[in-house]
C-alpha cells in the first residue's frame, strides 16, 4: 500500500514535470539526487522516464526514419562510402532503442493493450535483433548482408501492421518530409 501511494506520487511528480518544464529563461535547478549521486541508487529515481508521446507518433518519428535510413543506402546499386555506412550504423542504433520504447507506454489510445500482447513484444524484439543484424553488415562492410537485414525489416514491419494497426491512426500524425519510400504498409 505504501509502495502503491509512493509510486503514484512519483507518477504525478513526474508528469507534473514533463507537463510543466522550467521556464526557458531560469537556470535549470540541479536535482537532489544530482547533488546526492549515493541516493539514488536502487531508489525510484532510478525508474525509467515515462513516455510522453504515443507509440504512434515514435513510430512515424523515430522508426520510420531509422528504417529509411537503412532501405535507402540498402537498394544502393554502388559501393557504399564510409559516410553512408557511418549513416546506416546511426540508423540502426535508433531502431534499437525504438525498439525498447516500443515497448513501452506512450500517450496513445491503444498503447497499453498492445504492449502487453505477446506478439507485440515479439515483433519489437525482431526488430531490435534485425537492427543488430544491420550494424554488423556495417562492420564486415557486407552490402548483400545489409540487403538482406533491409529485407527482413520490411517484412517485420509488415507483419507487425497487419496484426496490430488500425485501420485509421490512432492520431492525425503526419510525416515530414513526405517522399516517397518502400511500401511498410
Ligand atoms: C510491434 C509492432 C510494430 C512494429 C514492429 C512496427 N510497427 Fe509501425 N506501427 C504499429 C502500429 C500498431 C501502428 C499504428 C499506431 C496508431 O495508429 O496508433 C504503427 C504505425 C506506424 C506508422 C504511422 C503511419 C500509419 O500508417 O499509421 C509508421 C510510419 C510506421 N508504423 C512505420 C513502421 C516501420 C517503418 C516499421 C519497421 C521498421 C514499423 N513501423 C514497425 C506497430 C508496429
Amino acid at each position: 500500500m505504501r509502495q502503491g501511494t509512493i509510486s503514484i506520487a512519483l507518477a504525478c511528480a513526474v508528469l507534473a514535470a514533463a507537463c510543466e518544464p522550467a521556464p526557458l529563461d531560469k537556470p535549470i535547478a540541479r536535482s537532489e539526487a544530482l547533488q546526492a549521486p549515493s541516493r539514488g541508487l536502487g531508489s525510484p529515481d532510478d525508474l525509467p522516464l515515462p513516455l510522453a508521446v504515443s507509440l504512434n507518433e515514435t513510430m512515424v518519428a523515430l522508426v520510420d526514419f531509422a528504417a529509411d535510413g537503412v532501405w535507402r543506402p540498402a537498394a544502393s546499386e554502388t559501393p557504399l562510402t564510409d559516410t553512408q555506412w557511418a549513416l546506416i550504423d546511426q540508423n540502426a542504433v535508433n531502431l534499437i532503442a525504438a525498439a525498447s520504447l516500443i515497448t513501452m507506454k506512450g500517450q496513445g489510445v491503444n498503447d497499453e493493450v498492445w504492449i502487453v500482447n505477446p506478439d507485440w513484444r515479439r515483433w519489437s524484439l525482431e526488430m531490435q535483433a534485425t537492427a543488430a543484424q544491420v550494424r554488423s553488415a556495417v562492420t564486415a562492410r557486407d552490402q548483400e548482408r545489409l540487403r538482406l537485414a533491409g529485407d527482413r525489416l520490411v517484412e517485420i514491419c509488415q507483419t507487425c501492421h497487419q496484426a496490430f494497426k488500425p485501420g485509421l491512426p490512432s492520431m492525425g500524425v503526419t510525416r515530414f518530409p513526405v517522399y516517397p519510400k518502400p511500401s511498410t504498409n
